[in-house]
């Protein structure tokens, strides 16, 4: 590394990154990995340890110790949940590695617990979502598919959509951002809240799966039941073209080459903005296969 600490690996010029990825849990998390690794790549000046922690913190905090130990130069990671960081985020403070927060959220009482973070407004995406059916189905009764309770998305998310349409909410349950869980939730909701009208998903996946259980009890997934959803995976866009989903609030996972910059400048000791944010589209019925086809993820 060359983050000044004296250099005793060999002279390598490269960047030491550690970098601790929540999960697999969605496309939305594979089209992310696959930017951060493109754009962390020896090539480009860094020597990159990935690890997956499959949704589990205590795979993430083994991970973040293990970065304090190799002695990295930056730290960056998605926190799987907000909480639940104090000890760790503390322990990292007092190794002096810099930590980069990346996509998700924390919540901790540490001290100025990371240098920069950079993501999409999670909040802002809900409100998107809450502001296109109160103009478009303002008496639609939602169901909300919730993702990882405690997740910086679930949390903003729900927040900005129930500020907007809150009332017209009639039930909600998690189905933890992947296509499984949520097709298991919304079998479960159909036989809770038969006079459900719409689905407020917090992400694709989940909203595919959504789709095989309307459609396994015989309804029509898009105008039984509408579906408004947040990515913008190809498979979300695709159900768009398709009629099923209704709309879609983008949450781009393709910032690797931000990132990148950022960590540059975080090992250089440069100053760096607090916070970078990614910025979204959305997506109506009237997106052409032509469009989706286009899509890089
Ligand atoms: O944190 C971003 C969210 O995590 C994405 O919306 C979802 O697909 C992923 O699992």
């Amino acid at each position: 590394g060359d983050g000044g600490d004296g250099g005793d690996e060999g002279g390598s010029d490269l960047i030491r990154v550690g970098f601790s990825q929540l999960g697999a849990e969605s496309g939305w998390r594979t089209a992310n990995t696959e930017s951060v690794k493109e754009s962390l790549s020896e090539d480009a000046g860094f020597d990159l340890t990935f690890v997956d922690a499959q949704q589990k913190q205590e795979n993430q905090i083994k991970a973040l110790r293990d970065f304090v130990a190799q002695d990295v130069d930056v730290i960056a990671f998605s926190p799987v949940i907000e909480t639940g960081w104090d000890e760790v985020l503390q322990e990292i403070k007092d190794s002096g590695i810099p930590v980069v927060l990346v996509d998700r959220t924390v919540d901790t009482t540490v001290d100025d617990p990371f240098v920069t973070w950079i993501g999409a407004d999670f909040k802002a995406e809900g409100t998107t979502a809450g502001e296109w059916v109160a103009e478009n189905a303002p008496d639609a009764k939602i169901f909300e598919l919730q993702g990882t309770l405690g997740s910086g998305a679930q949390v903003d998310r729900e927040e900005g959509f129930g500020e907007v349409v809150g009332e017209q909410i009639i039930g909600k349950a998690s189905g933890n951002f992947t296509r499984a869980e949520g097709k298991t939730a919304v079998e479960a909701a159909l036989q809770a809240y038969p006079d459900m009208t719409m689905i407020f998903t917090h992400n694709d996946d989940m909203g595919l799966g959504a789709i095989e259980a309307i459609e396994a009890a015989g309804k029509v997934p898009g105008k039984d039941i509408q579906i408004v959803s947040v990515d913008g995976v190809r498979d979300g866009l695709q159900a768009l073209v398709d009629k099923k989903f209704n709309y879609v609030v983008e949450c781009n996972p393709v910032f690797g080459d931000q990132l990148a910059e950022l960590i540059t400048k975080v090992a250089d000791g440069e100053d760096v903005p607090k916070e970078t944010i990614v910025i979204d589209k959305a997506f109506d019925q009237t997106i052409t296969q032509a469009d989706v086809d286009a899509r890089a993820y």
